[in-house]
């Protein structure tokens, strides 16, 4: 990314958006026609995929990835809205907190400065998104053409980082709510970025190869999993040893406000803050070697290296 200012506050220029209509009309980007099924594996029965015709209106960047058929248990992933689906029949239950992530409402104001990019918000976290998403990066450090993770997407903020900051990436965003993979997948085509593909799929079951990425993030989300040990299992699992991962997740500081905040959150959004150590003990029995690099308000900002 250099210097460059994420998007999150800027409108795409018209020029831009006369480009990516123009896109529409192209073949299938590289990532997603051969990139994409290089990386992917059947999430049930960890067998290969075989790509078929497109299917749905178009999405990513104005067209769309094809869907797939596992050759060993014959399951259909179709592709719908350019976000390739990993749940045809859907996902596990919900909690409060997912539910909202799952209001159409919720998902545009997001990323507005209501929500995520909310100064209010600063003082809790004790970072602004802007920077955050600038340390994520410093921490990563992302080669010119590494394949990028990014779990939990949401709407795309820090995919898009990724993606933008070289063109030869490949990035993928994994998210279990539609809203939010429709409007990463919307906005990604309206800024022309090509070099991106959505799935709809679950942190706990990734439908990715072994050691098939050499970055991973994870902002905002592992403090709502279910199982963060299983999730963390899983990104072992898909990271290169050797290869980063990163995460923001909520915290318990000693301060007392934090802990009422904290207090809360876990009782009526059911939200896990990690106690002090936690998340380096846990990245480190995952096999992971941890580094905390912010730890503020109830924000914790950390990296880690996979162990060969
Ligand atoms: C607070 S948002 C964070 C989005 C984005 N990473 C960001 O920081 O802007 C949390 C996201 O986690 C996703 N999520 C929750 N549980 C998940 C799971 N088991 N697998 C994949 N995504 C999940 C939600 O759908 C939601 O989009
Ligand atoms: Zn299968």
């Amino acid at each position: 990314m250099g210097k460059t200012k994420p998007d999150i506050k800027r409108r795409p220029k018209q020029g831009r958006r006369r480009k990516s209509e123009a896109q529409r009309k192209q073949p299938l980007p590289e990532m997603h026609a051969v990139g994409l099924q290089a990386l992917i594996r059947c999430p049930r029965c960890k067998g290969n995929l075989q790509a078929h015709a497109a299917q749905g209106p178009a999405g990513l960047a104005g067209s769309s990835p094809p869907g797939y058929a596992c050759r060993a248990c014959g399951l259909e992933y179709p592709t719908v809205g350019g976000v390739v689906d990993f749940l045809p029949h859907g996902g596990g239950s919900r909690g409060l907190g997912q539910k909202l992530m799952e209001s159409e409402r919720m998902v545009e104001i997001y990323e507005g400065n209501w929500w995520r990019a909310s100064k209010l918000f600063t003082p809790f976290l004790g970072i602004s998104l802007h920077d955050e998403i600038s340390l994520i990066q410093r921490i990563t450090s992302p080669g010119p053409a590494d394949t990028v993770l990014d779990l939990a997407c949401g709407p795309g903020l820090y995919a898009r980082s990724f993606a933008q900051g070289s063109p030869a990436r490949n990035v993928v965003g994994l998210d279990l709510s539609w809203p939010m993979l429709r409007y990463a997948s919307r906005k990604a085509g309206r800024l022309g970025i090509e070099n991106i593909a959505f799935l709809h799929g679950d942190a706990h079951q990734l439908p990715l190869r072994d050691a098939s990425v050499d970055v991973a993030n994870c902002c905002g989300a592992m403090h709502i999993f279910g199982e963060i040990g299983r999730v963390l299992g899983e990104l072992h699992r898909v990271i290169k040893p050797n290869g980063r991962f990163s995460t923001a997740l909520a915290w318990r500081s000693s301060n007392p406000l934090n802990r009422l905040k904290a207090y809360l959150d876990e009782k009526f959004w059911g939200i896990h803050y990690f106690r002090e150590g936690e998340l380096k003990d846990r990245l480190d029995q995952a096999g992971f070697e941890p580094t905390v690099y912010h730890a503020k308000g109830v924000w914790m900002i950390a990296g880690a290296t996979r162990r060969p």
